[in-house]
């Protein structure tokens, strides 16, 4: 499906991964709504990516800004495509601690809640607006979800971010087949180390190990990676169901 003259929804658009989409499918002639709880980014991203590019304050959990977001969206043009990358990090927390003490419950459920329920919450909501699309190149619209290499080789403490991000991995290939009565394709990318703004907060000799345990090449990923890996898969109208690891080969070690 071309991109050009159609309208994008790209959820967590105002920073990272969903940025460096967002890019591209402007330079491929699309129109794109930001959604994203960061008004301060997304001005900055806005201001950035010019006229094709608007900005919605949406939390991808709260169904009525979700729904205004894609309402912005149609207005830009004909929307086929929604990239969802918004989410957050994991709590970080072994399942006991030193003293035998269980993890706390309830911020295990806040990552599920945003990681996973948040991009079910996008899924089902984009995909009633892409099914009334007309067919055009055998295709209503195409979603690309984002997993983590976390939900093949999630490390110590990671139990809450792999448990969400094993779960958008899992419910690729239902969605897709769900959705292929619809003609809506879905597909996921489980990235690597990738250079963005949740990684930049960490000191740069710790970034330069993590690169150094990338295979090849070396180095972290760059959110441009992710953002043509994005924009292939809106593309190929034969790629359905398929999580697709961006990650220069690294399999995450134990911690
Ligand atoms: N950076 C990495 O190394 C890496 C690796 C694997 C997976 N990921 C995943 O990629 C996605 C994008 O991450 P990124 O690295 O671009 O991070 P980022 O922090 O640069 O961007 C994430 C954006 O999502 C927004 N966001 C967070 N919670 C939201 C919510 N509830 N509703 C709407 N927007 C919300 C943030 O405001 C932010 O702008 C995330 O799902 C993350 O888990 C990142």
């Amino acid at each position: 499906m071309q991109i050009d003259g159609s309208a994008a929804l790209v959820t967590g658009g105002a920073s990272g991964l969903g940025l460096a989409t967002a890019r591209r499918i402007i330079d491929r002639g699309g129109r794109v709504v930001l959604a994203d709880i960061s008004e301060e980014q997304g001005a900055k991203a806005v201001a950035d990516l010019g006229d094709a590019a608007r900005f919605v304050r949406a939390d991808i959990t709260d169904e009525a800004a979700l729904d205004a977001a894609l309402d912005a969206a149609q207005q830009q043009g004909p929307l086929r495509f929604v990239v969802h990358c918004a989410g957050r990090g994991g709590d970080r927390t072994r399942i006991l601690d030193k003293e035998r003490k269980p993890a706390d419950l309830a911020t295990f459920a806040e990552v599920i809640r945003v990681n996973l329920v948040g991009t079910y919450n996008v899924l089902r909501l984009a995909a009633a607006r892409l099914a009334d699309n007309e067919i055009v190149d055998g295709d209503r619209g195409a979603i690309v979800l984002t997993a983590s290499v976390a939900a093949f080789d999630g490390q110590i403490g990671q139990t809450s971010y792999t448990a969400a991000k094993a779960g958008v991995h899992g419910m690729t290939l239902v969605a897709a087949r769900d959705l292929a009565s619809w003609q809506i394709r879905v597909n996921t990318i489980a990235p690597g180390i990738m250079d963005t703004p949740m990684l930049g907060r960490l000191r740069a000799d710790i970034r330069e190990g993590l690169a150094a345990t990338v295979p090849h090449p070396k180095r972290l990923g760059d959110p441009d990676d992710f953002g043509r890996l994005a924009v292939e898969m809106l593309e190929n109208p034969y790629l359905n169901g398929q999580t697709i690891r961006l990650d220069g080969s690294i399999r995450m070690a134990p911690r």
